[in-house]
């Protein structure tokens, strides 16, 4: 049986995503911010964080997939779902629920790139950095860890455990 240890809970989460709206709502406050989320996992994190901005922001998702086996990303990374807004000229935040070897990031911004944006920054509710492969400057963070499996909060392990309102750090 797979163990869950929470590690914060809806309340904390809660806390965390309005510190760090009020920080985007500040630096952002004279620009056209585009607001850009992960699918799957960042739908949940998106959905909390953009009730919390206080300036209108447009909204888009992307998806994209990376081949590879086991819960760690190759590097090659595929766009399942590609961006559909205008994005050129504006401010540009990306809505990672977890970043953890940067690869995901790093491909997301070259594609980004493209459509000629005004700047390009990231968001992410989870900083794991213990397997960081690529260097990657996340603007806001919500809580960083060292390592763990982490579910819970859009977050999943096989489409599980996404729905919880907690993140909890999964053991085997
Ligand atoms: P990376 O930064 O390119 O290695 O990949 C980040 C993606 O891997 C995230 O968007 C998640 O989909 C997935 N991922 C990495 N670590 C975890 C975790 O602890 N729990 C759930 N998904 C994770
Ligand atoms: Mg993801």
């Amino acid at each position: 049986m797979a163990q869950l240890t929470p590690l914060l809970s809806a309340q904390d989460i809660e806390a965390k995503v309005a510190a760090v709206a009020r920080k985007i709502s500040q630096d952002y406050k004279d620009s056209e911010l585009v607001v850009i989320g992960v699918l799957n996992g960042a739908f949940i994190f998106m959905a909390d964080l953009v009730r919390h901005i206080e300036k209108p922001v447009g909204v888009d998702f992307v998806r994209v997939s990376s081949y590879g086996s086991g819960d760690t990303s190759s590097g090659k990374h595929r766009l399942t779902k590609p961006l559909e807004i205008d994005i050129k000229g504006k401010d540009v935040l990306i809505v990672e629920d977890i970043v953890d070897s940067g690869l995901t990031m790093d491909f997301l911004k070259a594609y980004f790139q493209n459509f000629s944006p005004r700047s390009i920054e990231i968001c992410a509710m989870i900083d794991k950095s213990q397997r960081r492969e690529t260097p990657i400057s996340i603007k806001y963070v919500c809580h960083k860890v060292e390592e763990g499996f982490l579910v819970g909060y859009g977050l999943d392990f096989d489409e599980n455990y996404r729905s919880l309102p907690g993140i909890y750090t999964l053991k085997p």
